[in-house]
């Protein structure tokens, strides 16, 4: 027996409860967790978001609660999207002091705002009204520098209303400069830039259109966003550019399908790396879960365990007010 017998036994380890706890190597937070609110005007009940259960088109009192909600359960930050009762060709309600994503953060920033990091989206497909991320030509394309010029406009309106850090998502080319530059200028050169640098014209953001209203019209964003199999190292070309821009942390999104990537930036950078594991991810387990197929509560922390293992020292997520509640 014993030339064969196991001196080595992994097994060892995993006996009981606290042995696993003690010996874990990915540990979840609450204040890693980011979670996405979605705004509405015009409201006067929460909607409900068909395609993500759980998930509300808030009004404004109800968003004041829910950010209270996720501050008390620890969570290290919320990201608001804004749904305005107009929408125009240039997104006019994206960077109007009184638009709904301004009233929003200056409400939510009196209420927690020093108890939860509040920041904003910083895009303009939730307040045009042909659904694209930016100003169109006349022939249909996103116009990269004149979409530039209103990001800069919007982050500008963001931080003048007390977003503690922007959230440029629109993959236009130097978006992070030219936010950058119009944030200084204007006095909010103490103003991080999240940078949704690393993002992929993806499938996983369907339900998203629904709770953001916003899908585009015609055509999709796939000359902008990044293709699923685009050329391997561009994720690194995009967060160099965008470090070089002067982007303080840098995403990849979605997260889920892209745990290789999230794993390269994580290898090149020296900023926090966040990931956002986005509409589709909640739904595909929600729905899963609503059918009786999965166990829910396991499948959620082992999809978190997994981005963060992966490399996230951020994640956003759907679920972060539940799960900073249960960890
Ligand atoms: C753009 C934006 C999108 C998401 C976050 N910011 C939509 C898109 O790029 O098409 C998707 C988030 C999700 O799917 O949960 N403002």
């Amino acid at each position: 027996m014993s030339a064969e017998y196991p001196i080595a036994r992994p097994r060892r380890l995993r006996r009981s409860p606290v042995l696993r706890r003690m010996v874990a190597g990915t540990r979840l937070h609450a204040a890693d967790l980011i979670m996405p609110m979605f705004i509405k005007e015009g409201i006067t009940e929460p909607q409900p978001v068909a395609s993500m259960p759980g998930v509300v088109q808030h009004t404004r009192d109800s968003l004041r609660k829910a950010a209270r909600e996720a501050a008390e359960a620890g969570v290290g930050g919320l990201i608001l999207f804004g749904i305005p009762a107009v929408k125009d060709a240039r997104g006019s309600a994206a960077d109007d002091p009184d638009g709904i994503l301004q009233v929003a953060l200056r409400d939510v920033n009196a209420e927690v705002g020093d108890a939860i990091v509040v920041m904003a989206d910083t895009c303009l497909d939730e307040f045009t009204d042909h659904g694209h991320c930016g100003i169109l030509t006349p022939s249909g394309d996103v116009d990269n520098d004149a979409t530039l010029e209103r990001y800069a406009s919007i982050a500008v309106a963001q931080a003048a209303a007390g977003s503690q850090m922007v959230a440029p998502s629109g993959m236009m080319d130097g978006q992070v400069g030219a936010i950058r530059a119009a944030l200084d200028g204007a006095g909010y050169g103490n103003v991080p830039i999240l940078s949704y640098s690393v993002k992929y014209a993806s499938a996983f953001f369907g339900p998203f259109r629904e709770a953001a209203e916003c899908a585009p019209q015609f055509g999709d964003r796939s000359t902008h966003q990044q293709d699923p199999a685009g050329p391997l190292n561009e994720a690194l070309r995009e967060v160099r550019l965008d470090l070089a821009e002067g982007a303080d942390a840098v995403m990849v999104k979605p997260a889920l399908a892209y745990l290789d990537v999230i794993t390269r930036v994580r290898d090149e950078v020296d900023v926090p790396v966040a990931a956002y594991q986005v509409s589709g991810e909640y739904a595909m387990i929600e729905a899963a879960a609503a059918n009786g197929w999965v166990d829910r509560d396991r499948m959620i922390m082992e999809s978190l365990v997994a981005i963060k293992r992966a490399g996230a020292d951020l994640i956003l997520t759907y679920w972060a007010t539940e799960v900073a509640r249960r960890i």
